[in-house]
Order: C-alpha cells, then structure tokens, then sequence
C-alpha cells in the first residue's frame, strides 16, 4: 500500500509541477515540491491508523492508490445515497453511530441495563409531557425516531397514539419491548437504520419525536434526517426534537473540521440558530432548554439539552 499510495501522490506533484512549468512558474521554490514522496507518508499515516485526524482528500487519495494496484475503478456515485455513503466513510470506522454498522456499539452501550445512563429512566422528555399537557399536540400517528429503551414511545402510546418505533440496536429494541409488554403497550417496533428502511416507515406520522439521535448523526445525514421528516411528516404534523445544547454538551467543532479529524467526538452541539437554519421548511412552535427535573420527578429532563417543537405547514 505505501508504495501505492507513494507512487500516486508523486504522480500528483509531477503532473502539477509540469503545469507549473506550462504557465512560466515553476514553484520549485515550495520545499514540500522537492520531497514529494516523503510529503506523503506523514499525510497518509492517519488514514491507515484510523487514530489521528487525516487531511481530508487522503482517503479519496488512498482508494486512488487501489486502482494502481489493478483493483476495477471505482466510479460508483451515482446518486445522492451514494454520496452521502461515501461520506459516512470518511469517518474512523469506531466513530461510526448513525449506520446499521453501528448496531453493535449500541449494543454494547445497552448491555448492562443498570448502569446510571440519565435515559436509562423509564421517563418521558418533560417537554414532550408538556406539549401534550398543554394541547400543542394530540394523540395521532407517532415515530420515535432513534427510540432506545423506548422511554418516549411508552409514553406516547399510553396516551393513545399509534406508535412505530425504531432503532438501530437490538439490545434497545428488544429492552424497548420487554417494557412495552410488561406495560400492555401495543408499539410497532423497528430494527434498523431509520433513513434505510424505506416502506416500514412509510407515516404519515402526526409527530415525529426524537430525543437524542439527531446530534448522533454527520453533518451530511442531516440531510437524510430532512428528507425522511419531508417523507413521512404528515402536513400539519410536528417534530418534536431533543439534542445537545452548544455550551452545555457536545462537540462544538464546525462541521468542515469534523471530517478532517474522521469522528464526532460523542455527538454534536448545536446552537438555537443552527436549529433554525436547519429546519426552516418547518414553522418553530417551541425552542428552549430542558427543564432540569430532580430525581423524584415522573419527567427527565436534563438542562444541556435543547427541546424542540417544529410544525410543518398544513
Ligand atoms: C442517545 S440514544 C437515545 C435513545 C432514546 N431516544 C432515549 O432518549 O431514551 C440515541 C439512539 O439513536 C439510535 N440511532 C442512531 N442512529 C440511528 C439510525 N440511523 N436509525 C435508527 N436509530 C438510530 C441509537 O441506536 C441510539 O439508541
């Protein structure tokens, strides 16, 4: 591989040396133009590691190096999907926790039930209990999207909605299950990547309801986040989303960077205005921090968390 990726970076520097040349400016001034092999190894280091950040490019660098090998070219991107594959790629295989790959880091997280994880509470988000006290939804269709152990669902279904619920691990579904049964709740679980599984899914939802997943994801799944609200969000319907608040928790690193270092770094913080932005086709009902609940609560609630209520346009 080094060899490889060796020859196909020099190759890279000669042919730009050689437009240099063309244009009258040779450039050989750049000491880096004069060790182009060396040059290389320090950049591609990261990338077959996976421990440290690698320079962006380098992947696409390194696959490159595969066709010199005489592997068939790879000239797959077609769609967005597949975009949008490739660039869950150029994340370390360990940071991965949105793709069907990461079922089993889920797993493992899941596995020992009493550990003192905050939504390990069979506890619904406070601020969904109160959207509903105060009639700003009502019972209907519902998807918790990125369920675990199902806190939301339960509660939803308790008060009378039809709920699918889904996620990636099945340690959560299954420990989701266990409590829907042990509550009498009828909830149609799903396992799997909730932006892959198409037709299960199909809504319309009259809410959508998601604490915790959205900040899991990349920066480029927001945009399957947003076309699975605009597939399956019936007009009129809401969004109701929870995730990390920027100066309580999570990764605050702009999104460029987030593929330079290939990782997440646990979940991503997102301001009130980056919310916004992001979901503008949608009308804002409600956006304000998590109200802190004490231990006696029948609520969870945690203050470095933003709670949102987006309604899309009838
Ligand atoms: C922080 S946990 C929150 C669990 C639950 N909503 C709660 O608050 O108790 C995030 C969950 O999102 C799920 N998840 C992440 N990416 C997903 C995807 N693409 N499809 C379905 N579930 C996903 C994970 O498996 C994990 O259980």
């Amino acid at each position: 591989m080094w060899p490889d990726i060796a020859r196909e970076h020099t190759e890279f520097r000669v042919h730009r040396q050689q437009i240099r040349d063309a244009v009258g400016r040779p450039g050989a001034s750049e000491p880096r133009l004069l060790h182009p092999v060396l040059d290389t190894f320090p950049r591609a280091l990261p990338l077959t590691l996976h421990r440290t950040p690698a320079p962006v490019g380098t992947a696409v660098r390194a696959r490159g190096a595969a066709l010199t090998r005489g592997e068939p070219m790879d000239r797959h991107i077609r769609t967005v999907e597949d975009v949008l594959r490739l660039l869950d790629g150029l994340f370390a295989p360990e940071a991965d926790r949105w793709t069907d790959r990461a079922a089993s880091w889920w797993d493992g997280f899941y596995a020992d039930r009493s550990k003192p994880v905050p939504f390990f509470v069979a506890k619904p988000d406070e601020n969904l209990a109160s959207y509903l006290d105060r009639g700003l939804i009502t019972p209907g269709r519902a998807l918790d999207l990125g369920c675990g152990p199902g806190r939301n669902a339960l509660h939803l279904a308790s008060l009378g909605f039809e709920v699918d619920a889904v996620d990636l691990s099945p340690e959560a579904v299954a420990w989701a299950e266990e409590r829907a049964r042990e509550a009498g709740a009828d909830i149609r679980f799903h396992r799997g990547d909730a932006f892959a599984l198409g037709d299960d899914l199909a809504g319309p939802y009259d809410l959508i309801c998601d604490s915790g997943c959205f900040h899991h994801l990349p920066p480029h799944r927001r945009v399957s986040y947003l076309a699975l609200v605009d597939r399956v969000l019936a007009p009129g319907g809401h969004l109701a989303l929870t995730c990390f608040a920027a100066g309580g928790m999570g990764c605050e690193l702009p999104d460029e960077e987030l593929y330079r270092r290939s990782r997440l770094h646990g979940g991503l913080a997102y301001t009130p205005e980056s919310l916004r932005r992001i979901f503008s086709d949608l009308e804002e009902i409600e956006l304000r921090r998590m109200t802190d609940e004490p231990p006696e609560s029948p609520y969870f609630g945690e203050p470095f968390l933003w709670t949102a209520l987006f309604r899309r346009p009838a």
